[in-house]
C-alpha cells in the first residue's frame, strides 16, 4: 500500500487533473489526452480511491458523470438520471462484473446478456408525449442537461412524431447522436479546401464575410457531432448532418418493455433509429466471444465505436441489480484497444508556446519505409508527427532520436507515443538530452518547482510573443478576423508587431508591407481590429495570455470582478473567493500584474479604447434580452454580422417566429416567416428600421456616434458599414 502522505497528494493531483481533461472533452470538445490515456489516469485514481478510502470524496471524477453544460442553452432535469458506464479493459474485468451482477439479483445460473456496439458520440435524451418530441437534451451533469430542441434537426434520422400502434404517453429514450465518417470525411475536405481558399483569398483581398477561419477544425467525427449539438448559429447548423442510434429507456408510461433484446425492435417500430448489430450471449464467456466478433466487424460501420457494451437483457432485474452514483450494474462498457502503427522517430524538435513551455515533437516516417520521411496511415489518417508532451515522458519511455515506436490514436487526430521497441534500436544511439537553452532566443530553459515542463522565461522571447499576438487575435479571444499566424509571423518578422498592444496602432501602410496584402484585405483588417475594442472583458481577460488561465478562468474572473482593474487590483483573498480557482492560478495572476511591461501593455490597450469593463457594464443591456428572427437577404451586411451585433446589444436570434418572437426583422416582401409574425402580432422591421434601431442602440451604449452622420449602406461583401466620407467604419468607432 501507498504511504499515506504521498497518495493523498497523487489522489488530489489526479482528480485535478482528472477533471481538466474532463472540461476539455466534455465542454470544449477538445480532448487534450487519448482516450486510453484518459482511462488509465482514472483506473489509477480509482486503485488508489480503493486502497484508501479515507479520501472518499463525492465530488471525485470517479463518484460524477462530468458535466457539458454550456452557456446558451436552458438547463432541464431529466426524468430520470442519465448514468454512464464501468468500463471493463480485460475478461477478468468482466468476470467481476458478472459476479457481482449474480450476486446482486441472487442468480447461480449464467446470465442472458445483449452484447452491441458502443457508439462514439454525444449523448442524447430525448422526451416524446404522446408521440410528439417534445425536448432534446444533452446528458449535462447527468440530473440536468442542457435543452438542444431547436437544434433538433440537425439529428436527421431523429422523428418529430413516433409512429405505430404502441405509442406510449411518456417516452425518454437515450442515445447517441454522432456524425457518420463518410459526412465527417466530406466536412474535413471542404473546410480544408476552404481554409486553403481563405488563405489566398486574405492575400488578394477578397476575404467575405464568411472566412472559414471561423470555423474551427474538429479532431474526430465525436467532438464535431458534440460541438454540432451545440451550436448557436442557425447558418453553421444548417450545413451539418448527424444521425442517431438510441439503446436505452429512461423513462416510459403507457407501454412496457421487458427485455433489452426487444428494444431495438419496439424502437425501430416507433421510428426512432436504433442498432443495427447486437447479440445474445448465454453468460460472460458467450459474451466476451461476442465481444471479438463485433471487433472484426466494427470497422465496416460508418460510425466510429470506442467499444462493445455488455447488458443484462432481463430488464425487470435492473432494479435489483441497482446503480451506483454514476453507473447501473447491470451493463459495462468494454473498451478496445486503440489502433497502433509502428513509426520511426527520426527527429525530436522543439516547439516553444505562448507561455513560454517548450513541447518535444516526434517527427515521424513509416517504420516499414525507413528513410523516405512518408508518413504512416493509422484510422484513417495519416500521421507523421506525435507530441512527446514534456521531457521527462521523454525520459521515463527512453525515447531516443532514431527509434522505432508504437504509436496510438483513438479517435483523435494527435497521437500519442505509447512505447519503444528496443529491439529496434540502433547500436549508436545515444539518449535524449533535454534541451538548456530555447531554440527561437538561446535564453537559458528554466523548470518551475513541481512542474515537468522546461520553460523560456525571456519576456522578449520573439517566438512567445508571436504566439501570444496569435493567441490574443485568436476566434476564442479577440476574434480579430483577418489576423492569424501567417499575416503575424510577417508583421512580428518586419519589427511591426513587438507586442498585442501594437496591433490597435497598425495603419494601413503597415499593413501593405505584406506580402501581396491588396487594399481591400487592408480595410478588412483594420476594421475587425476596430470591432475587437468591443469585445466582452473576458476575452481580454484570456487574450492576455496569463499563463494558466483558460477560457473558463476568464470567464469566472470576468463575472467577479466586473472590470480589468478591479482584477488587476484583485489580492490573493479576492481570487481566492472565486470558486474553482487554484493557487496556481492565483500565484500565476499576482505575478502577472507585477510585471511592468505587462502593465504597459495594458495601458497602451486602454489608450487605444479597448472595453475593459463587463458586458453588463457597458451595451449588454440595450436590447434586454429581446428576441430577433431574420427573413430575406439584408442588403447592407450579412446574416452572421447582422446577429453579432444583435448579441453584442444583447438581444437574441431566433430562428422561427414564435409567441416570444419580439422583432421580425424582414428583408423580403413575402415568406412564410413574415405571415406567421403578422398572425401572432409580431413587431415587423423594415432594414432601415432595424439599421435605425442599431444606431440607437450604439448612442445609448455610448459609443459616440456624430448625431448627423447617417450609416449608408455598403456593398454586401463589405460586411459591415460605409461612412459618408467612403471609410470603412462600423458607425464610425
Ligand atoms: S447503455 C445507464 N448502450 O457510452 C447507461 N450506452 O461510456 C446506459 N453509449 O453513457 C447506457 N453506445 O452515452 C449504452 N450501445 C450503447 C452505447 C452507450 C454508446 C454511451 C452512453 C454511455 C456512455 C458510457
Amino acid at each position: 500500500m501507498e504511504n499515506m502522505e504521498n497518495a493523498g497528494d497523487e489522489i488530489s493531483s489526479l482528480r485535478k487533473m482528472i477533471a481538466e481533461y474532463e472540461r476539455l472533452y466534455r465542454v470544449e470538445n477538445a480532448p487534450a489526452i487519448s482516450d486510453a490515456e484518459y482511462d488509465r489516469l482514472l483506473r489509477r485514481l480509482r486503485d488508489l480511491e480503493d486502497a484508501h478510502p479515507e479520501f472518499y470524496s463525492a465530488d471525485s471524477p470517479t463518484q460524477k458523470v462530468g458535466d457539458d453544460a454550456s452557456s446558451g442553452f436552458e438547463k432541464r432535469a431529466h426524468l430520470s438520471k442519465m448514468l454512464s458506464l464501468d468500463n471493463a479493459f480485460s475478461f477478468e474485468d468482466l468476470k467481476e462484473f458478472d459476479e457481482r451482477l449474480r450476486k446482486a439479483i441472487g442468480s447461480s445460473k449464467s446470465l442472458k446478456y445483449v452484447v452491441e456496439p458502443k457508439i462514439d458520440g454525444a449523448g442524447i435524451s430525448a422526451v416524446y408525449e404522446n408521440g410528439r418530441l417534445s425536448r432534446l437534451l444533452t446528458r449535462g451533469n447527468g440530473s440536468v442537461g442542457d435543452d438542444i430542441t431547436r437544434n433538433a434537426s440537425v439529428i436527421k434520422n431523429l422523428p418529430f412524431e413516433l409512429k405505430g400502434d404502441n405509442i406510449p404517453e411518456i417516452l425518454e429514450v437515450r442515445g447517441e447522436a454522432f456524425m457518420a465518417n463518410s459526412e465527417f470525411d466530406k466536412f474535413r475536405a471542404r473546410q480544408e479546401a476552404e481554409f486553403a481558399k481563405s488563405e489566398q483569398a486574405q492575400f488578394e483581398g477578397q476575404e467575405d464575410e464568411k472566412s472559414p477561419k471561423k470555423l474551427r477544425l474538429y479532431a474526430n467525427p465525436r467532438n464535431l457531432a458534440a460541438g454540432t449539438l451545440k451550436l448557436l448559429d442557425k447558418e453553421i447548423l444548417a450545413e451539418r448532418s448527424l444521425l442517431a442510434n438510441f439503446y436505452s429507456i429512461g423513462k416510459i408510461e403507457g407501454a412496457e418493455i421487458l427485455f433489452q433484446s426487444g428494444l431495438a425492435k419496439f424502437l425501430k417500430s416507433l421510428g426512432l433509429p436504433s442498432v443495427n448489430w447486437y447479440a445474445i450471449a448465454f453468460g460472460i464467456g458467450e459474451a466476451y466471444q461476442k465481444i471479438c466478433e463485433l471487433d472484426k466487424e466494427r470497422g465496416t460501420f460508418d460510425f466510429n465505436t470506442d467499444g462493445a457494451v455488455v447488458k443484462l437483457d432481463d430488464m425487470s432485474l435492473y432494479s435489483l441489480a441497482g446503480w451506483t452514483s454514476k453507473f447501473p450494474r447491470w451493463a459495462t462498457a468494454w473498451k478496445y484497444k486503440p489502433a497502433r502503427a509502428k513509426v520511426r522517430i527520426y527527429d525530436i524538435t522543439l516547439q516553444v508556446g505562448r507561455t513560454g513551455a517548450i513541447t518535444p515533437v516526434a517527427e515521424l516516417e513509416d517504420a516499414q519505409k525507413e528513410g523516405e520521411r512518408l508518413p504512416v496511415l493509422l484510422s484513417g489518417t495519416n500521421v507523421s508527427r506525435a507530441t512527446l508532451h514534456n521531457f521527462d515522458e521523454i525520459a521515463r519511455k527512453d525515447i531516443r532520436i532514431g527509434d522505432v515506436a508504437e504509436i496510438e490514436k483513438a479517435g483523435e487526430i494527435i497521437p500519442d507515443v505509447v512505447r519503444i521497441l528496443p529491439e529496434c534500436r540502433k547500436e549508436n544511439s545515444e539518449s535524449y538530452a533535454a534541451p538548456k537553452y530555447c531554440p527561437k532566443c538561446g535564453s537559458s530553459l528554466v523548470r518551475n518547482a513541481g512542474e515537468a515542463v522546461l520553460r523560456c522565461i525571456n519576456p522578449e522571447c520573439p517566438e512567445q510573443m508571436r504566439r501570444r499576438i496569435v493567441h490574443f487575435a485568436s476566434r476564442s479571444c479577440m476574434d480579430i478576423d483577418g489576423l492569424g499566424d501567417a499575416v503575424v509571423s510577417q508583421l512580428a518578422s518586419l519589427g511591426i508587431l513587438k507586442n498585442f498592444a501594437d496591433i490597435y496602432s497598425l495603419n494601413a501602410d503597415d499593413l501593405y508591407k505584406i506580402k501581396n496584402f491588396k487594399q481591400k484585405s487592408a480595410e478588412n483588417l483594420l476594421l475587425a481590429i476596430q470591432d475587437s475594442k468591443k469585445r466582452d472583458l473576458w476575452r481580454l481577460i484570456f487574450g492576455l495570455g496569463i499563463p494558466y488561465v483558460g477560457e473558463r478562468a476568464a470567464k469566472d474572473f470576468a463575472l467577479a470582478f466586473k472590470s480589468l482593474d478591479s482584477f488587476m487590483n484583485a489580492d490573493m483573498k479576492a481570487l481566492s473567493d472565486i470558486s474553482g480557482v487554484g493557487e496556481r492560478i492565483i500565484f500565476s495572476v499576482l505575478q502577472f500584474f507585477k510585471s511592468g511591461e505587462n502593465l504597459r501593455i495594458i495601458n497602451r490597450l486602454r489608450e487605444s479604447g479597448l472595453n475593459f469593463k463587463a458586458e453588463e457594464a457597458s451595451q449588454s443591456a440595450v436590447f434586454g434580452g429581446k428576441i430577433f428572427v431574420l427573413t430575406g437577404t439584408l442588403s447592407s451586411m450579412g446574416r452572421s454580422d447582422a446577429k453579432r451585433l444583435i448579441e453584442s446589444y444583447g438581444g437574441r436570434v431566433g430562428s422561427g417566429v414564435s409567441k416570444s418572437t419580439d422583432f421580425l426583422i424582414s428583408a423580403s416582401e413575402s415568406s412564410s416567416k413574415l405571415d406567421r409574425a403578422r398572425e401572432l402580432g409580431v413587431k415587423i422591421l423594415s432594414e432601415d428600421e432595424f439599421l435605425a434601431m442599431l444606431k440607437e442602440a450604439e448612442v445609448s451604449a455610448g459609443f459616440g456616434v456624430k448625431s448627423d452622420e447617417k450609416p449608408k449602406i455598403a456593398k454586401k461583401e463589405n460586411s459591415f458599414l460605409q461612412n459618408s466620407s467612403g471609410q470603412m467604419s462600423l458607425f464610425d468607432f
